[in-house]
């Protein structure tokens, strides 16, 4: 997708994205202020950041299976685990807000579709102690990685290795509810409907759903469109890199876009 249509779009959202002064919905103000601009350094974040910076200077590297929309950065099927941290990982900012809506939030069952190297189901595990988080990867070497980064981070993430498109039904179906779904991999409009709509059998009311890149490509930023305007949606957040969705059914439909 051509750098240029992605510059667009962001300065779309630069243009009308609002920070919580002009925001009326109290769910939402209260979201933002207590929880998306909270500036409190949880001593957590540096676990996570102690851990990437690991993986950063890794030297070594590993064969990918690639099974999404992956990488524009390298075709190649080995890749080197310090460019995986570099590319794939969600680090910094978008971490740190991983770690605080499930610290705020307490999720009991979540799930992570695309493991990576495990960077962001750290911030999340971390966020939420008492959650049990699944997170699904594709690609066995990269899965191996990220419970190494698990291990070193002391949480227990469940790992389910295997194509999302095989394994994520199987495990919504053993589940009696879902409470949070963060969905990142495979990029593209047609998977990433069909897994929102297979998660939704399972959401309730308050269940929080997190997708990443929304404008990644045209077809992503129409499945956010998609997504938006499913009738069980009633409030979404576009913070640009991630949509947050809430069903919530007693707020009226909105669509925030927001500064972050
Ligand atoms: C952007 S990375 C995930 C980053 C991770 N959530 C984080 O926050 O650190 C996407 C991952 O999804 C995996 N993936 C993509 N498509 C997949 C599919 N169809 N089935 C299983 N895994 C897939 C890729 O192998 C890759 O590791």
């Amino acid at each position: 997708m051509s750098h240029l249509w992605r510059a667009k779009q962001y300065a779309k959202y630069l243009s009308k994205a609002k920070n919580r002064h002009g925001i009326h919905s109290p769910f939402v103000y209260k979201l933002l202020d207590k929880v998306i601009y909270d500036k409190t350094e949880f001593p957590e974040y540096e676990t996570v950041t102690t851990i990437r910076k690991q993986l950063l200077k890794r030297t070594d590297s590993i064969e990918i299976t690639d099974l999404g929309a992956g990488s524009t950065v390298n075709k190649s099927n080995k890749r080197k685990i310090a460019d995986i941290a570099k590319n794939s990982a969600k680090g910094g900012k978008w971490g740190e807000l991983l770690y605080r809506l499930s610290k705020h939030f307490q999720p009991e069952i979540m799930i992570e579709l695309g493991t990576s190297l495990g960077i962001g189901g750290l911030y999340q595990s971390l966020g939420n102690p008492n959650g049990k988080l699944t997170t699904f990867e594709g690609c066995p070497n990269t899965a191996a990685v990220a419970q190494e980064s698990f291990n070193k981070g002391k949480v227990n993430p469940a790992i389910i290795e295997g194509n999302f498109d095989n394994t994520l039904q199987a495990f919504l179906d053993s589940i009696e509810k879902l409470d949070w779904a963060f969905i990142d991999g495979n990029h593209q409009k047609e998977p990433t409907i069909r897994y929102f709509e297979q998660c939704l059998q399972k959401c309730h009311n308050d269940s929080v759903l997190l997708f990443d890149d929304i404008y990644w490509s045209k077809g992503m930023a129409e499945a956010w469109e998609n997504i938006k305007t499913h009738e069980r949606v009633n409030v979404t957040l576009d913070l640009f890199q991630v949509g947050i969705v809430f069903l919530r059914k007693e707020q009226p439909k909105q669509h925030f876009i927001i500064r972050y």
